[in-house]
Order: C-alpha cells, then sequence, then structure tokens
C-alpha cells in the first residue's frame, strides 16, 4: 500500500494545495495509511503519553464523574455513555473498574467507543474484555453512535486536538489560508492562498493582527460541538472534554508534530508524526451553546481533578503500595495536576442539557 505522503502528493498533483485541514485529515485518518489508522502511537515505545496511560487516577475520577453526573440525572435505567477517541481504552477501562461503586449504573451503561482506527479498536475490545456493562459497542463517527432517546453522558480526552483546523495567516495584503504544495524538491512546504479569506471568518479581537501572524479555525470541532449538545438538549445529559488549549479568540501557530516524544517540522513526516493543535475552549463553548447547552469551564485540569478527589484517591491507593509503587503514583499524580506539567495547559469543559449542574463545577462557573 502507498504510503500517506505519497497519497498527499498525488491530491496535490491532481487537485492544487491541500488546506491544513486537509492536511491533517488525510495525514491522520486516511483509509488504510493514516498515522491512526496504521499503528499503535501511545507509550514510552510511541510517540507519546497522554493522561489516562500515565496514571490510572485519572480514568478513576472520570469513571466517577459519570456516575455523579448519572444520579444528578434521576439515575436512569439506560443511559448511553459515550467516549470519543478511546486510544488504548484505558480510560475506559479504569473508568468502568471505579464506576463498580454503583452496579446500577454499570447496567445502565449503553457503551459506545467512536473510533476510527481499526488497529485501535483491537486494543479497546482487549481493555474492555471483561467489563460488564448494559451494552458495549463500537461507531466510527458521533453521528452513528446515538440511538435517540437515551440521556447522554460523553467524554472526550484528547481528541479534539486531533480534528482539522484551518490557518490563516495575516499578510500586509490582507488575510490568506495557508496551504500545503509539494515543491520541486519532492518535500511539502507551506504556501498562501492568492485569495483573501472572506472577512467573517476572521474574529474582531484579531483582525488587526500583524503581518505573520496566524489565527486557527477548528470548523469540523466547533460543529461537533452542536451537534453533541442538540443530543443533550434533546436527551439531557453531559459531555466532558479535556484537552490542551486555551481561551481565544487569539492568534499563533499551534500546529505542533510529535514523534517519539519529541516535536518534529509539522510537514516532514505525514502519517508518522501525530499532528494537532491546541483547542480553542472559548470556540468550542460557543459551538456547545449553538446546540442549546448550557456550559461550564475550562477548568484547569489540576483542579477538576483535585475537587474530584485525586489527592484521597492517591493517598488510599499509596497507603497499601509498595515503596517504590507509591513513588510511581506519586509521580504520576504530580505529572496530572503540577502547572508546569499538565495541570494547566489541560482544561476541562462541559457542556451540559439546561438546569443540569455538571459534578466539579460549581453554578457560577456557567457561561
Ligand atoms: C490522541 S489520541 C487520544 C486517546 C485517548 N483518549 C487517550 O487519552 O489516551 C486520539 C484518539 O482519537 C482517535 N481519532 C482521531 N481522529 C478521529 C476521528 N476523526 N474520528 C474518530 N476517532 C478519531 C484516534 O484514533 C485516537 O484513539
Amino acid at each position: 500500500m502507498m504510503p500517506v505522503r505519497d497519497h498527499l502528493a498525488h491530491l496535490i498533483a491532481a487537485e492544487g494545495p491541500l488546506s491544513i485541514a486537509e492536511f491533517m485529515r488525510t495525514a491522520l485518518t486516511a483509509q488504510g495509511l493514516g498515522y491512526y489508522m496504521r499503528g499503535e502511537p501511545f507509550g514510552a515505545a510511541g510517540d507519546f503519553v497522554t493522561a489516562p496511560e500515565i496514571s490510572q487516577i485519572f480514568g478513576e475520577l472520570i469513571g466517577l464523574w459519570c456516575v455523579a453526573t448519572w444520579e444528578a440525572l434521576g439515575a436512569p435505567s439506560q443511559i448511553s455513555l459515550i467516549e470519543l477517541g478511546p486510544g488504548r481504552g484505558t480510560m475506559m477501562s479504569d473508568a468502568l473498574r471505579a464506576a463498580g461503586v454503583r452496579p446500577a449504573f454499570l447496567e445502565a451503561a449503553q457503551v459506545t467507543l467512536v473510533e476510527i482506527s481499526p488497529v485501535l479498536r483491537e486494543r479497546q475490545r482487549e481493555a474492555l474484555k471483561g467489563a460488564r456493562v448494559g451494552g458495549l459497542a463500537w461507531a466510527g463517527g458521533f453521528d452513528d453512535a446515538l440511538p435517540a432517546d437515551r440521556a447522554l453522558i460523553l467524554v472526550a480526552n484528547e481528541f479534539f486536538d486531533a480534528l482539522p483546523v484551518r490557518q490563516y495567516v495575516a499578510t500586509d495584503r490582507g488575510w490568506r489560508e495557508r496551504l500545503v504544495e509539494f515543491a520541486s524538491d519532492g518535500a511539502f512546504a507551506f504556501a498562501l492562498s492568492p485569495d483573501p479569506v472572506p472577512q467573517e471568518l476572521i474574529p474582531r479581537a484579531v483582525e488587526d493582527a500583524a503581518p505573520g501572524a496566524v489565527f486557527e479555525f477548528a470548523a469540523s470541532r466547533n460543529a461537533l460541538a452542536t451537534r453533541v449538545a442538540e443530543c443533550l438538549v434533546r436527551n439531557r445529559g453531559a459531555a466532558l472534554v479535556i484537552d490542551y488549549g486555551f481561551s481565544g479568540p487569539a492568534v499563533g501557530d499551534t500546529l505542533q508534530a510529535l514523534k517519539a516524544h519529541d516535536f518534529v517540522p509539522v510537514l516532514d513526516d505525514p502519517g508518522h508524526a501525530d499532528l494537532t493543535t491546541h483547542v480553542d475552549f472559548d470556540a468550542l463553548a460557543t459551538g456547545f451553546a449553538e446546540g442549546g447547552a448550557e456550559v461550564y469551564g475550562p477548568l484547569e485540569q489540576s483542579v477538576f481533578l483535585q475537587r474530584l478527589g485525586a489527592r484521597e484517591r492517591l493517598e488510599a491507593l499509596a497507603s497499601r503500595a509498595t515503596a517504590k509503587r507509591r513513588e510511581a503514583l506519586e509521580a504520576g499524580f504530580a505529572r496530572l495536576t503540577e502547572p508546569a506539567q499538565m495541570g494547566s495547559l489541560f482544561k476541562t469543559l462541559v457542556a451540559a442539557s439546561p438546569g443540569l449542574l455538571p459534578p466539579g463545577f460549581a453554578q457560577h462557573e456557567r457561561r
């Protein structure tokens, strides 16, 4: 099968330069070729490590958050529990184990894992082999995951950062879209669209940015948020998004490629490096609000996890651990919560059906 870089080169030869969004989407998820479709990128031997892979406490607290949300919804006898982009299935596995404190929740939970990668679906199947839940299924996209009439709890850790964005660049001739072309030396290179970007796509707050400034627009992210919110309003429920990002609108080129735990040039090795951008939580919140949901946050990950009892869980686990294991638990906890590590850059945003106060948030934190 042809490598994804050849596929991208053919696409450019046939159709002209690609938007950053098209480049990202193809490099990450092209059928049988994309980064997520072929391999398993997680862990020390892979390209990056995510919170559930760092500490079991992360998934366990998410599980308790799901139980508390289910209780706040009146403990319905059936609930859709959807995870977007479950990776190796570690978070859901830890979450369901912790949620075992309420067996009725597990019985009610119709779990759907939204995963595009066949390789990762297999990992998830292994991770959840022993799970005793009301139902367990897979879907390729959110729209295939949801039956019409059940309350919904949705969780997504480091999913939205993988969705494609467009990049617009300020120039002294106005805003232009950043594109990817195939240069004569056989390498991918950035280019600018000859046509101006429609003015309504650039927010007022950034429109006068200096030449060279980049504004990122994540249409598919925002549209997904709106569709999730419409379901929340129709069926009741809450969606918890955890990711790295900022509150926009703001300029900044956040497109990054990670390979073997190092940043590499973003166009160098499509299909063999993870490509992501930071999530604009303000834009995401607007997407949720457009679907009618009430939005809480963003709250820093460290604050959210501590409110859910991260320290108490650490102490409980540490009290019956060997010295070596205790050290590992404490290191994992520090990595998730220290502001200089993941504690501040990572944030949590919750969209809820009207009138539902999501666990971990106070009423005044509603946007
Ligand atoms: C960075 S990983 C995060 C994995 C996991 N949530 C964790 O925290 O370890 C992104 C996940 O989203 C999946 N994914 C990426 N784009 C997707 C898409 N468009 N539709 C469905 N799943 C997607 C990937 O295959 C992977 O499972």
